[in-house]
């Protein structure tokens, strides 16, 4: 039966533990037995808003399991024609394909996209609430380097409001047992956020806790226009720069999703840095990715 990845929450505490045991295993396989994996799959991507590593990292990691990815140009398509996206769905449903992979600008589309496919749906980021993939990946990059998460605390900055990645990091890795601290300007800050989860306006006095920080560009394309923001005072108050890792401890690792606004939320020095784990993030999610697809589309043909 073929499954659908649309958010973390439903994934669970165990689910995600064994996706994230099973990209790790998948490191170990020999190459002709992972493209088993999911031989004769075929996966239809649909990414209708902008995106390079996660699209560039769901193409390799379905070749990786050996699955087959048809990529949808949602420019070129029926959707300008005025067709909707459950038609176009259905239609390339009919074609029997085994899987879709979506990106797109509404919270709840993954959603709606699964109530109409029969075969696996999986949230490739949607809106500001789930980027599944991304949750995964930072989970592993930052077990990778810390081991166990669990009392670890972790500061999640910058625009968090706007930010999918910080809706899935916060499930992802409060379900390890960590304390994730989301700060950000009242204006960026999320309106609610789960049980345990702390909130603050304050990213100075938290650095000399912190094991670990994520940094956010401010996704301007997301924000009001009756939103005023002081970009020199979020520079001022939230930038990581050498000055303020410092203040950090030594084994404390520095996380972003990408894409990276130098200058704005990151340095240069602190994103090209010794304690940079940018580059892993992006490995690990070929491997995250790798084992999100066997579990969704549940073997080869
Ligand atoms: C993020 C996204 O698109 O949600 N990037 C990513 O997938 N790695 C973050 C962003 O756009 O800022």
């Amino acid at each position: 039966m073929p499954k659908d990845l649309i958010d973390l929450a439903s994934l669970g505490a165990a689910g995600i533990e064994r996706i994230l045991e099973r990209a790790r295993e998948l490191r170990q396989l020999p190459r002709a037995e992972r493209e088993r994996l999911c031989a004769g799959r075929e996966l239809v991507h649909l990414f209708l808003e902008p995106s390079t590593r996660t699209r560039i990292s769901f193409e390799l990691a379905a070749r990786r399991v050996g699955a087959r990815v048809i990529d949808f140009d949602g420019d070129a398509s029926s959707l300008r024609k005025g067709e909707s996206l459950s038609d176009t769905i259905r239609t390339i449903e009919a074609m029997e394909v085994d899987g879709f992979v979506l990106r797109h600008g509404e919270d709840d589309m993954p959603r709606q996209v699964a109530e109409i496919a029969a075969g696996a749906v999986i949230n490739a980021g949607a809106g500001t609430t789930a980027h599944p993939t991304q949750g995964l990946l930072d989970r592993l990059t930052l077990e990778e380097e810390l081991g166990d998460l669990a009392g670890r605390r972790i500061a999640i900055v910058g625009d968090v409001r706007h930010s999918r990645v910080a809706a899935s990091d916060v499930v992802a890795l409060s379900l390890a047992g960590a304390q994730v601290h989301l700060v950000a300007p009242p204006e960026l800050q999320r309106e609610s956020v789960p049980d345990g989860v702390e909130r603050g306006a304050e990213l100075d006095p938290l650095l000399p806790e912190l094991d670990a920080i994520v940094m956010l560009r401010i996704q301007r394309e997301r924000i009001r226009e009756e939103v005023s923001l002081d970009l020199d005072g979020f520079v001022e108050r939230y930038q990581l720069h050498a000055e303020r890792l410092g203040r950090m401890p030594d084994g404390a690792v520095v996380l972003h999703p990408g894409p990276m606004n130098r200058g704005v939320e990151i340095s240069d020095a602190v994103a090209d840095g010794p304690r940079s784990r940018i580059h892993d993030q992006v490995r690990h999610g070929v491997e995250v990715r790798a084992a999100v697809l066997e579990h969704c589309l549940d073997g080869p043909r």
